[in-house]
């Protein structure tokens, strides 16, 4: 019995180093179905597509990130979607992902679609590297949209390419930015985010391109 025993755990140790034992459980609460928005989230998106969408945005995360094995990956085992009535837009925090009713009800446009990519968004910072909290914000906020712009929810009111004031201006302007850098070296955002495991500094951009970010922002803006 001992051996048995000594031969599951084993077994089981192999899968964990082989990175099989992958599995994420998906959580989906409408904690605003009351709420104009939270029927509209239930008519037009709905929790089992939320659950389904959650899990392919994961394994596309882990794609562009070229994160194969369970070392590579963040040790998340569960992620907790909320629908909630509250302001804004979406944040994470604690494995959890929150999305506005209130942003659902008042989005005229493809409102499954603008889900979507504000999904893609959100567990991408779940999945992220943050430079032990070291990482300029403008630049995680920029990953997690770049991320976006390769799944192909980019929404038409971002900015063009070469738009913006500085490349840690966050969001789309750096999502852009981070675009334009990875077309230089291919797999160069899934680099860097290998680079943020444990700390952060600027000079991740010269060890990677050859050039400092600001060269790089600059021979960007010129381009
Ligand atoms: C991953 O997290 C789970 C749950 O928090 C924990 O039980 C497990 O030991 C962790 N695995 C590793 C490899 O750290």
């Amino acid at each position: 019995m001992a051996h048995k025993i000594s031969t599951f755990l084993s077994f089981l140790t192999i899968l964990a180093i082989l990175g099989l034992s992958t599995a994420v459980d998906y959580t989906v609460t409408n904690r605003a179905a009351s709420t104009p928005g939270g029927v509209k989230f239930n008519n037009n998106i709905g929790v089992e597509y939320t659950k389904q969408t959650s899990a392919s945005a994961t394994n596309f995360i882990w794609t562009t990130f070229k994160q194969s094995t369970n070392a590579d990956k963040k040790n998340v085992t569960r992620v907790s979607v909320f629908i909630d009535d509250m302001d804004g837009v979406a944040y994470a925090s604690n494995n959890e992902i929150h999305v506005s009713a209130r942003y659902i009800q008042g989005y005229s446009g493809d409102v499954k679609t603008e889900f979507t990519g504000v999904l893609y968004h959100e567990m991408t910072h779940i999945w992220q590297w943050n430079g032990n909290g070291q990482a300029p914000g403008g630049l995680i906020e920029g990953i997690a949209d770049y991320v976006r712009l390769k799944a192909g929810y980019a929404p038409s009111h971002w900015v063009k390419p070469k738009e913006g004031d500085r490349w840690d201006q966050g969001y789309d302007v750096t999502a852009r930015f981070l675009d334009y850098c990875n077309g230089l070296r291919n797999g160069f955002v899934a680099e860097l985010n290998k680079k943020m495991r444990g700390g952060y500094n600027n000079g991740f951009f010269v060890e990677l391109l050859g050039k400092t970010v600001d060269q790089l922002w600059a021979q960007y803006k010129a381009s």
